[in-house]
């Protein structure tokens, strides 16, 4: 089989190497890809972007493409996966009517409410008066988002009810946000530690992954601006086997059977962006791929053949194959540039990286470029140091063992990856199906 990969980052890295493992796959090429899928065998970069839909298109024709595989949203929620289809090319992914569960938060959280899947209260504007004035009925500090996608950076967790006021100014008045701001959503803040569940879907069934957690704070301590994340581990400790089972059955089938229902089958990795509160768990957002670094830490533990599930995700015929994943657990430290998640420099040379694979490691480039023999950094997140063990503790020393071998100028990682942080309000694993959201305007 000949595959495509769209996407550059860490997470293709990760997909691009278990792809690479398959007894099925011939050549797999990568849009754009990077330093670390130029080096990986029967793989090959190609310098196209992810956001060229028509080019892609036109390459896997050219190239008799079998299977195409996206790893970023922006793609998806553009129509990637309907443009491929409508060129009679095998896909994987949802369609654009489907990835709307992650470009559209004002979709999701209306989708929510229509199927009673547990998230916090929310109202939906587009005007700012009107926002005003619900804001001034409330009684407690809101959440306050961008509806569109805004590369991590769209939601607002202010502490006071003027800069929740400030935040909606910024994306209804202002546009700060450009158009992902046009319709924000006002939410309730919900409290308690945050889990990610992810799943393979067919369209009708859905194969869930083990937990993961990640760390999307620059510092230590869960201190610091937001990035797109420092690390991540699986599986968490707060998802009991009865916890995860109460997620399956009242967050992940019913938003395949609503999706199947309106007419919008979802086809692709569905992820749920959960908060464990005390009154049970709350989907805080839905994510239409896999996730950075999640990927790092959940394809390494997969067993199974990679392509024989994606496709039997694109043919409605997951029933017909059981994905067995390693009874362990993964670590992944993500090391980036000094200055990230600001500006940063690029063009660093970067030492260590075999010597960090000799002790175990899996190493996966985030924003690496190989230059005349020499690996550089080009990105803001720059390496995925994963390892995995019969526990988090001690996968994340393994980890660290290898990160503790690669040098480049600046580096800076967290020191805290797969240490559980105390959750800020005790859960309570609950047998009962989640409450019913409150109705929202
Ligand atoms: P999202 O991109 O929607 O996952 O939001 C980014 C981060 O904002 C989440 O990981 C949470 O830490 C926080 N967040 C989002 N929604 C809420 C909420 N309703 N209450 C409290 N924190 C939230
Ligand atoms: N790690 C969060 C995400 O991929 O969106």
């Amino acid at each position: 089989m000949n595959v495509l990969l769209v996407g550059g980052g860490g997470r293709e890295h990760a997909i691009a190497h278990k792809l690479s493992q398959s007894p099925s796959l011939d050549h797999l090429y990568v849009a754009p890809g990077n330093g670390g899928t130029a080096r990986l065998p029967k793989c090959e970069n190609v310098v196209i972007e992810a956001g060229q839909i028509d080019a892609l298109v036109a390459f896997a024709r050219k190239h008799i493409i079998d299977l195409t595989v996206v790893g970023p949203e922006a793609p998806l929620v553009a129509g990637i996966v309907d443009a491929f289809q409508a060129a009679g090319l095998r896909i994987f992914g949802p369609t654009r009517a489907a990835a709307q569960l992650e470009g559209s938060k004002a979709f999701s959280k209306q989708f929510m409410q229509r199927w009673n899947i547990p998230t916090g209260r929310a109202a939906i504007f587009d005007d700012f008066d009107a926002a005003m004035r619900y804001m001034r009925t409330l009684d407690q500090v809101p959440v306050v988002k961008a509806s569109g996608l805004a590369a991590g950076k769209g939601v607002i967790v202010p502490s006071t009810i003027e800069a929740a006021a400030n935040a909606v100014r910024a994306m209804l008045l202002d546009q700060r946000f450009g158009e992902a701001g046009a319709t924000v959503l006002i939410e309730e803040k919900l409290r308690g530690p945050e889990v990610s569940v992810l799943a393979f879907c067919d369209g009708r069934r859905c194969t869930i992954m083990p937990t993961a957690q990640d760390h999307k704070r620059l510092l230590d301590g869960d201190r610091g601006p937001n990035t797109g994340g420092m690390g991540a581990f699986s599986p968490s400790a707060l998802v009991t086997p009865e916890l995860l089972q109460e997620i399956e059955r009242t967050v992940l089938q019913p938003t395949l059977d609503g999706m199947a229902a309106e007419g919008v089958p979802y086809v692709g990795v569905l992820y749920a962006g959960l908060m464990l509160t005390a009154q049970g768990p709350r989907v805080l957002e839905f994510n239409c791929r896999l996730g950075d670094p999640e990927t790092q830490v959940l394809l390494p533990l997969l067993e199974s053949d990679l392509i024989e599930l994606l496709n039997a995700c694109i043919d409605g015929a997951l029933d017909r194959v059981q994905p067995i994943w390693r009874k362990e657990a993964a670590v992944t430290v993500v090391m980036a540039s000094e200055g990230y998640p600001d500006e940063y420099r690029s063009g660093l040379e970067i030492f260590g990286v075999d010597d960090a694979e000799a002790t175990g490691c899996t190493v996966y480039h985030a924003g690496t470029r190989l230059k005349d023999g020499r690996l550089l950094t080009s990105g803001g997140r720059v390496l995925a140091v994963t390892a995995t063990a019969p526990t988090v503790e001690q996968a994340a020393k393994r980890a660290y063992s290898g990160v503790q071998r690669i040098r480049f100028a600046g580096a800076q990682y967290r020191r805290d990856i797969g240490v559980a942080l105390p959750p800020r309000t005790q859960t309570r694993p609950s047998r009962k199906p989640a409450s019913r959201p409150r109705p929202t305007r």
